[in-house]
């Protein structure tokens, strides 16, 4: 078991370990809400649900829940506003406390819910996605999308506490697995050599290394936040990959999982920095191999301009410019800001196959 403690605006544990998902209302207790309200969706919902609610009932708590259609087509205004709906309905107050039980967009949907229901209650993480549990219930980004790009509808919002059981890991569909891998290669490009190395044997669902693994990422992560919570400078470093990756995430229309787009901007992203010469050749290859190691992409069907036209959406833009994370090596990236142009030829660096394999 690892207990790492986040220490932002709100203080609080992420416990990784076998079964936490059993102390749900345990750790319910400890924040002494009125009642419980479990956000899930139509996948997590009939395999946890009712192991959620059990704990939550032993634990003397009342739950009421919101269960939606799975999928990002799903983090829309018009389902927050059915989430919050239900929530008035099931008589949730501001000492309430939400339970977020599923992968990225249960999480992002049940911690934006309660960042404004009543203008804030209190959320526990309870992840079901290795994505999630690598990066998404950690760190208080909460948001859904609208018709003009992905998160642009959103709050910083710490929850009160993240449970992470690696036991559900073991029954993911494997382009799900696959898809967390790529967050987990994201932290040893940006953070750590040695972790990246790790995955030179690529993790597998009842892994061993699965906690120690997820652990690791949960402590970068934390070590970023706690420096940089709202995203002034140093967290943009967890972006790298994303910028090109929400644009094959936007230009697929969605059907390209988040953590494989990533996957694919992340190789194209180090493609372009090794061709401008910030970063090794040699370690560019390196994470296209690692990648596909993974069972990955490391390289993308849409086309430069496609891929520009999608990232201009991207809420890292500001103005004429947007922001980018460029790897200067293995372990090491820096971010910039560019103009159009420059982004524009960052790009056509990225697309054009050269380094990749
Ligand atoms: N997923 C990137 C962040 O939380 O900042």
């Amino acid at each position: 078991m690892s207990v790492i403690e986040v220490r932002a605006s709100r203080d609080y544990d992420v416990l990784v370990d076998e079964c936490p998902i059993d102390s749900v209302g345990a750790i319910a207790s400890t924040l002494a809400g009125d009642m419980a309200f479990v956000v899930s969706d139509s996948n997590v919902a009939p395999l946890y649900l009712g192991r959620v609610k059990d704990s939550l009932a032993r634990a003397g708590f009342a739950a009421a829940q919101f269960v939606f259609p799975a999928g990002e087509r799903s983090k829309t205004l018009a389902t927050y506003g059915e989430c919050l709906a239900a929530m008035a309905a099931a008589g949730v107050t501001r000492s309430s406390i939400v339970v977020a039980l599923g992968g990225g967009v249960v999480g992002d949907m049940a911690g934006f819910a309660a960042a404004t229901y009543m203008r804030g209650c209190r959320c526990i993480q309870v992840p079901t996605s290795l994505l999630a549990c690598v990066d998404s219930s950690v760190g208080g980004k909460t948001a859904v999308d609208l018709p003009q790009g992905k998160n642009l509808v959103g709050a910083f919002f710490q929850p009160s506490a993240v449970l992470i059981d690696t036991t559900l890991l073991a029954t993911l569909p494997g382009y799900f697995f696959t898809d967390g891998c790529a967050e987990i290669i994201k932290y040893g490009v940006i953070a750590d050599a040695d972790l990246l190395s790790l995955l030179e044997d690529p993790l597998t669902p009842g892994d061993d290394r699965l906690g120690e693994t997820i652990a690791r990422c949960v402590e970068i992560k934390r070590d970023i936040v706690q420096l940089d919570e709202h995203e002034g400078g140093l967290r943009r470093t967890l972006n790298f990959g994303h910028t090109i990756g929400h644009a094959i995430e936007r230009a697929s229309d969605f059907r390209i999982a988040h953590g494989h787009a990533v996957a694919a901007g992340m190789a194209l992203m180090a493609n372009a920095c090794a061709k401008r010469g910030l970063c090794a050749r040699e370690d560019a290859e390196r994470v296209s191999s690692i990648l596909a190691a993974c069972g990955l992409p490391a390289a993308s069907s849409f086309d430069a301009r496609c891929l520009f036209e999608a990232a201009r959406a991207d809420k890292k833009r500001h103005g004429a410019e947007i922001d980018v994370v460029l790897m200067r090596g293995i372990g090491a990236v820096e971010t910039a800001t560019m103009d159009w142009d420059d982004f524009a030829r960052l790009v056509e660096q990225a697309c054009d196959g050269g380094y990749l394999r």
